[in-house]
């Protein structure tokens, strides 16, 4: 099994993507839905080693009912529910074994001699990638397989291999190939369905990764530390034999960028989502004394603004920054690099009260925002459904105030080309509606955008009313009045 590499996803063209064939899919599922991907970001290429933390040897104490509860109870289960649009998820449950059989790697659940009846060797394969119905992405998942093993005769059983780990707490299995790479899709696809999956357990379990990158450990460790507070398993490179109580393969997921705390076993949303990051990224002395002073000489309010420098950037950039500065921000750039550690994008955005930026993947970086603040995001002709779908909804739900300042055409580059009466400018619709080809072509790679200083004057007066700059918060209720409930 080969894993790509890191300079394999660099080059790959999210979004040619087959897109075609996937959003017939997708309208059919959720009519209107037209964009797959978004924008790459850059990749941490930082190569480290895995810290080896604890060994998983102590139990769990946590029992919660729901998916994955953490305990084995005396029964079997050898399950898949593939019922589900965007993910498959598989457990098994008992005397399961991480091993080479027949030459291949795979998930081993062995029969328990009181309870099996049947001599049947079972066996499933499922990629644990919530994107199911995108062959373009799934096409780089490795399969995963599972067998459940009759009950053994005491010769077999004699020659089964012993565990050379044993894991107390269950393991739960996923990818990181697929669109990791992309930062709106490392959250969508990754982050945030591996907190769904495993919040219950309070750390108490084990992380499987197929197609494991050290750079994407690199990058997220901190958050991966409030996950587990054991060692990662490499699924295709680690050679040892691991056994567990439990494991889990796929992971849950409940929409773009967002939780449904009905759904959790312990009712978190995005909010505690968020605390989590928070937690993750708390500064140590040294940085926090940084942090601290800088806040301290702080009497406006902040914007920051992201810079996009491929396509669809702000022409007049020099424009805007001094027209927020006149009217009263202190404004911060944020040029997403590959080499910037997230934690201090973390630091940036917590003391930000205003964001700024055109529709793309970097405005991922919203989930960084405290409830409270501000987000304008500047939607490109053509853009509408996709800007609000994978930023409009979630933002809202994270308690952010959303403003979209909707580009008119005089204002979209798009003029300098086509004529004032051209169906693309006057009518994006009907030209998104021809399929992905065109929008990618068109309004994704070929547009940038020059907001009207007296439009774009309104919105950020609006937003400095709106938000709560940190220096005069008064009020610590960590639920903002921007709250969609
Ligand atoms: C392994 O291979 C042997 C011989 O081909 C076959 O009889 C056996 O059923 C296989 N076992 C599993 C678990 O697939
Ligand atoms: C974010 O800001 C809040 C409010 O000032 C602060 O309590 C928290 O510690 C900050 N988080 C980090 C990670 O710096
Ligand atoms: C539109 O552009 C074409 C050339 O691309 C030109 O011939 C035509 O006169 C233009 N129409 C208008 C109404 O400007
Ligand atoms: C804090 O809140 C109190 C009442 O809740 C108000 O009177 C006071 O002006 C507030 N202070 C600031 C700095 O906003
Ligand atoms: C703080 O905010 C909460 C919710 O937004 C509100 O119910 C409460 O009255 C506020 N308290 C003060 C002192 O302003």
């Amino acid at each position: 099994m080969r894993t790509k590499t890191v300079d394999g996803w660099q080059r790959k063209d999210h979004f040619r993507l087959s897109v075609m064939k996937t959003m017939k899919n997708l309208r059919q599922a959720r009519p209107g839905m037209i964009f797959g991907m978004i924008l790459l970001t850059g990749l941490v290429l930082i190569h480290l080693h895995l810290h080896l933390r604890q060994d998983s040897s102590q139990a769990s104490e946590n029992t919660v009912s729901g998916y994955l509860p953490g305990t084995v109870r005396d029964d079997q289960i050898f399950q898949c529910d593939r019922s589900q649009w965007r993910t498959d998820i598989c457990n098994l449950r008992g005397d399961v074994q991480l091993e080479i059989c027949n030459g291949t790697k795979a998930f081993v659940l062995y029969a328990n001699q009181a309870v099996e009846t049947t001599q049947l060797v079972r066996k499933e394969t499922t990629k644990p990638y919530s994107r199911k119905w995108e062959e373009d992405s799934m096409s780089s998942v490795n399969e995963v397989t599972l067998l459940r093993m009759p009950a053994l005769s005491l010769a077999a059983q004699a020659t089964r291999r012993p565990c050379d780990v044993r894991h107390k707490v269950p393991g739960i299995v996923f990818s990181t190939a697929g669109y990791t790479g992309n930062l709106y899709h490392e959250f969508n696809d990754g982050i945030i369905p591996l907190f769904i999956t495993s919040q219950h357990l309070r750390r108490e379990a084990v992380l499987i990764i197929s197609s494991f990158h050290n750079w994407w450990y690199s990058k997220y460790r901190e958050v991966i530390e409030q996950i587990t507070k054991y060692e990662i398993i490499d699924l295709e490179r680690d050679e040892r034999v691991h056994c567990f109580p439990e494991i889990e393969t796929g992971l849950h997921i409940h929409g773009e960028l967002s939780i449904d705390a009905n759904r959790m076993p312990l009712k978190e949303g995005i909010q505690e989502f968020r605390d989590m990051l928070n937690r993750a990224y708390k500064p140590g002395p040294e940085d926090e004394h940084k942090i601290r002073a800088r806040l301290k000489n702080k009497i406006n309010p902040r914007l920051t603004i992201i810079v996009r420098q491929g396509t669809r950037k702000l022409l007049n950039l020099d424009d805007v920054i001094h027209l927020a500065e006149r009217i009263g921000f202190k404004v911060h750039l944020l040029t997403p690099d590959p080499t910037m550690e997230l934690k201090k994008i973390f630091w940036l955005l917590n003391n930000t009260d205003v964001l700024l930026g055109v529709h793309g993947a970097a405005m991922t970086h919203f989930l960084f925002m405290r409830p409270g603040s501000v987000f304008i995001q500047i939607v490109p002709l053509g853009t509408d459904w996709a800007a609000n779908e994978y930023f409009g909804e979630p933002v809202s739900k994270l308690g952010l105030k959303y403003m979209p300042y909707k580009i008119q055409p005089d204002e979209s580059s798009l003029s300098d080309i086509y004529n004032a009466t051209d169906p693309v400018l006057v009518d994006p619709d009907r030209i998104t509606q021809r399929g992905w080809g065109d929008l990618k072509k068109i309004y994704l790679e070929a547009q940038d955008v020059r907001p009207s200083l007296h439009r774009l004057r309104q919105v950020l007066q609006q937003a400095k009313q709106d938000c709560r700059p940190l220096s005069h918060e008064n009020n610590t209720s960590r639920k903002s009045r921007f709250m969609k409930h």
